[in-house]
């Protein structure tokens, strides 16, 4: 088990280049092992996310050279042409894997079995077992966990779905299994979540892109393979942006961030805080908006969250709970009970976290109520999860004294530089052994 320590600085400088996006990492190897003809990657994100991925595609046969320094080379083998899995198909940590493959898996002349590590092994998978039945896909799942059990498919029907949960994994899911279905497969989201897939899905395709609901995917949808360049990840420029925005005298540039509309709220959100961050250069890069931001620290003071933002931030609430701490007075969090069933239990994990370094907190079933306040010292719980370890990281840069994180080994899922980045920048993280 990696424990990290991190300790108090003097403030965060210079430019970062974060790690590659992590969502838009695995449509790009899904849409390159289906399409037909090579395509090629750059800056993918080599975490072990991406990875179990790519591993994935390879156990069903697909060529693909790489990755190395972010460059991958995909033999697409067509829609038809993935073969049997040689073993169990096994996606680590990753949720995104899972549920993603479960769609393209369920609409396959040939059986599988996906599973994961023990944290992904406790998440819910009837979010995506369910509509997928409905489209005629035979799952067995354990107690609604996996390991998944697919079955060999005997064709799929496309069907019209309301989607219980803003989830951008189910719709996903469903729009990679409309790809094999009969007909159309039309989604409509309660919230607008990430627009990766449908992006994507017209960038391989002819298919057409709009922005918003409904979604639609098709049987008679072909892919042609593509260069596809990753842009920077917002999710992983969010811990930075928050340390250059709490660390007195900081002054930090991140070239090359995504800034898809549908990713972004976390700037507004910490904008509403108080956070000095400017956009520039905005560009568009593989059908996905990307900027630079240049962010300054500033004073910042505790808002209630518009729970019209609640979706679009869902992965960067751990480090906005790290920026309301080091905010004056309340920070509101409600309609969020999705973060209950991520890599842990970020309700908790974040609230027990901040308590013990005695920050005043109130959990709610769908949030929590954060009282800004003076960061002590101690030790604090990652259960695993790779952003509540960075975000504690983040935290230790204005605390009183060192905090120490446990079973922070995660943290290579999604951000694998972030100790030598953070400490480049002036960041005061490093492992304990
Ligand atoms: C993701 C969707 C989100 C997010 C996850 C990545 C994706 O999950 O939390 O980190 O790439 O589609 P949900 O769809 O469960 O909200």
């Amino acid at each position: 088990m990696v424990e990290i320590i991190s300790s108090p600085t003097r403030g965060i400088s210079g430019t970062a280049i974060v790690p590659a996006d992590k969502s838009i990492s695995h449509r790009t190897v899904i849409f390159g092992a289906l399409a037909d003809g090579v395509t090629e990657v750059s800056n993918l994100l080599e975490g072990e996310d991406v990875l179990a991925t790519v591993a994935a595609f390879r156990n069903m046969g697909v060529a693909i050279e790489g990755p190395d320094a972010g460059e991958l080379r995909i033999s697409g083998v067509g829609k038809f042409g993935l073969q049997a899995p040689a073993r169990d198909v096994d996606l680590g940590n990753s949720g995104t894997s899972i549920r993603l493959l479960a769609g393209l898996l369920a609409g396959q002349r040939f059986a599988s079995r996906l599973t994961g590590d023990a944290s992904l092994r406790r998440r819910p998978m009837g979010r995506v077992v369910d509509p997928l039945s409905q489209m005629g896909a035979v799952i067995k799942s354990t107690d609604g966990c996996p390991p998944l059990d697919i079955q060999q498919s005997k064709g799929l029907a496309g069907f019209e779905y309301r989607l219980p949960v803003a989830s951008a994994q189910v719709k996903s899911a469903l729009l990679l299994a409309g790809l094999y279905a009969t007909g159309n497969t039309t989604l409509h989201e309660p919230a607008p979540t990430r627009d990766h897939t449908e992006r994507m899905l017209a960038g391989f395709s002819n298919a057409q892109w709009h922005a918003g609901s409904p979604i639609r995917s098709a049987g008679d949808i072909t892919l042609s393979g593509q260069r596809v360049s990753v842009p920077g990840d917002i999710s992983s420029a969010a811990f930075l942006i928050v340390a250059a925005t709490i660390c007195p005298g900081s002054d930090l540039r991140l070239p090359g961030v995504g800034i898809n509309p549908t990713r972004s709220a976390v700037l507004d959100i910490l904008g509403m805080i108080g956070a000095r961050i400017d956009v520039s250069a905005k560009r568009l890069e593989s059908n996905e908006p990307v900027c630079d931001l240049r962010v300054r620290s500033a004073p910042l003071r505790g808002i209630d969250i518009p729970a019209e933002s609640v979706a679009n931030a869902i992965d960067e609430f751990p480090i906005i709970a790290i920026a309301a701490s080091a905010a004056s007075g309340l920070t509101r969090l409600r309609g969020a009970s999705e973060l209950r069933v991520k890599e842990s239990d970020r309700i908790a994990a974040v609230v027990q976290g901040l308590g013990a370094l005695g920050i005043d907190t109130v959990e709610y079933p769908d949030g929590m109520d954060i009282t800004g306040g003076s960061l002590g010292t101690g030790s604090v719980e990652s259960f695993g999860d790779h952003r509540i370890a960075m975000a504690f990281a983040v935290a230790g840069c204005i605390s009183e004294g060192p905090i120490e994180i446990g079973e922070a080994e995660n943290i290579k899922t999604s951000f694998p530089n972030f100790l030598p980045l953070a400490n480049s920048i002036g960041l005061s993280v490093k492992e304990q052994s």
